[in-house]
């Protein structure tokens, strides 16, 4: 038993938020991930002709005729320089050749509790300015606006320095960023393992009978992290709510009786994301359970497809093919896999794509890039939410989250496209009450077998 994770009720835990910069492999990785991201820096600056690289962490924003600011959201070019999330109106300003520079904001302010000083394992390898006012930024800023490439929000700008975004420096960061480096990897590991413990938290709160919003504590205390700082909102849901694709309401009663739980919950680190969805059955020896265990195994087996060269939508197709299988196996349709997939009928079951790629974003970007030269690979036609439909390269990190849903509005489109006869109706009545069945783990593509970084999680959890 992990004693980590044993008492989801203790309140004095650690504050895993609070980087742990002492650990010395990631310094020595992060030497080489900023090689790396000042090579591509410098590339893209030569693509898109400009001679630095300037990068705004963001501003705040506000409510509309309030004076109450969202949740802020650091830019992710900039977190992808720095493990900093937390410190709006500051910049990066990179130029070949030189060392880059961190303006690091850090207000007089006795209203907030302001930025600590910067410390950790980059501190050594930037320049640091430290402004106390947003403005104060355009001292530390390249003499000529016109000259740089200016990565950010509108909302971002500061005088001359207004983000221009050369798409030809975006579309080949973008896509660079594709190929995660060893220190991207080793925080993506962490964002594992925190949200690990959050999902075993999880599992004992719904055992135990607790709501979804009672789960979703449990979850947020066990990770360290609350709603805000999580890579994206948990989805907690009981019984039919498990329906509900992106289920996010988060009910204060439990049901009676309760079911099934699926959970699809992160975790953030140092600005990396997980994402990881299981499903539970109240009861363990009864039919859905076997169903649950069917998909698991079906997940497993697709997640050691994710090799180099392998075509995601390729993935994503096959996967059709053997969730139609198992429902076919429990008596849910009737048709052939490969009728079902002909026909849309598999669609109606598993709505959604097979993954995305995932790193600084829970939906990272290029998943659809032709190249770093821009251009967009389509989805395969009747596949409008595939979130990736690129080939599969070394370094490259996707989820693979097959899933399987009893959803009336898509089985009703079944039934009005003349395909009833495919499915067998009274099977439905007897597993809509269970809402559906997601499990996802977050996979790496390397030269040889792949990597499932959340599976090893688990089992350490579990050791
Ligand atoms: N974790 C939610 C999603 O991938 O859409
Ligand atoms: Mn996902």
């Amino acid at each position: 038993m992990a004693s980590s994770d044993s008492n989801a009720q203790d309140f004095r835990q650690p504050d895993f938020n609070k980087p742990d910069f002492n650990k010395p492999d990631f310094n020595k990785l992060y030497v080489e991930h900023l090689s790396t991201l000042e090579q591509r820096a410098d590339q893209a600056l030569s693509r898109a002709g400009f001679d630095h690289l300037v990068v705004p962490s963001g501003t705040l924003h506000y409510q509309v005729f309030d004076d109450r600011d969202y949740p802020y959201a650091v830019n992710p070019q900039f977190k992808a320089w720095l493990p900093l999330t937390r410190v709006p109106n500051s910049w990066l300003v990179y130029t070949p050749g030189d060392k880059p520079k961190v303006v690091y904001y850090q207000p007089f302010d006795y209203w907030h509790v302001v930025p600590d000083a910067p410390s950790g394992w980059w501190v050594d390898h930037f320049d640091i300015a430290i402004i106390r006012k947003p403005e104060e930024a355009l001292q530390h800023l390249p003499k000529d606006a016109a000259r740089c490439a200016i990565l950010g929000e509108p909302q971002s700008a500061l005088g001359a320095f207004v983000p221009n975004n050369p798409e030809a420096a975006i579309d080949y960061l973008e896509y660079q960023r594709s190929y995660k480096t060893p220190y991207e990897i080793a925080m993506m590991r962490e964002a594992q393992r925190k949200a690990v413990r959050g999902h075993r938290a999880a599992e004992r709160a719904f055992r135990a009978g607790a709501s979804e919003f009672g789960i979703h504590l449990a979850y947020c205390q066990a990770v360290g992290q609350d709603a805000g700082e999580l890579p994206y909102n948990n989805i907690v849901a009981l019984n039919e709510h498990g329906a509900v694709l992106h289920y996010t309401e988060l009910g204060r009663l439990p049901p009676k009786p309760v079911r099934s739980f699926l959970i699809d919950a992160g975790a953030s680190f140092h600005g990396y994301a997980s994402d990881i969805t299981r499903t539970y059955a109240a009861d363990t020896s009864g039919e859905y359970q076997a169903l649950i265990d069917a998909v698991d195994a079906a997940q497993i087996d697709m997640g050691r497809k994710v090799r180099a060269g392998a075509d995601y939508k390729q993935l994503h197709i096959d996967a059709h093919l053997t969730l139609s299988g198992i429902l076919k196996d429990f008596g849910v349709i009737k048709v052939s896999p490969e009728a079902a997939l002909a026909t849309g009928v598999s669609s109606a079951f598993f709505p959604h794509g097979l993954g995305h790629p995932i790193g600084l974003q829970v939906h990272d970007v290029a998943g659809f890039a032709e190249s770093d030269r821009g251009g967009k690979i389509p989805r395969p036609e009747g596949h409008p939410y595939l979130r990736m439909t690129r080939k599969l390269e070394p370094g490259m990190v996707v989820t693979i989250e097959p899933g399987i849903y009893f959803i009336d509005m898509l089985l009703d489109e079944v039934k009005n496209n003349g395909h009833a006869d495919s499915v067998d109706w009274t099977r439905i009545d007897a597993f809509r009450p269970f809402g559906g069945i997601r499990i996802e783990d977050d996979v790496q593509c390397t030269d040889g077998e792949p990597v499932n970084l959340t599976r090893p999680a688990f089992a350490e959890a579990a050791a």
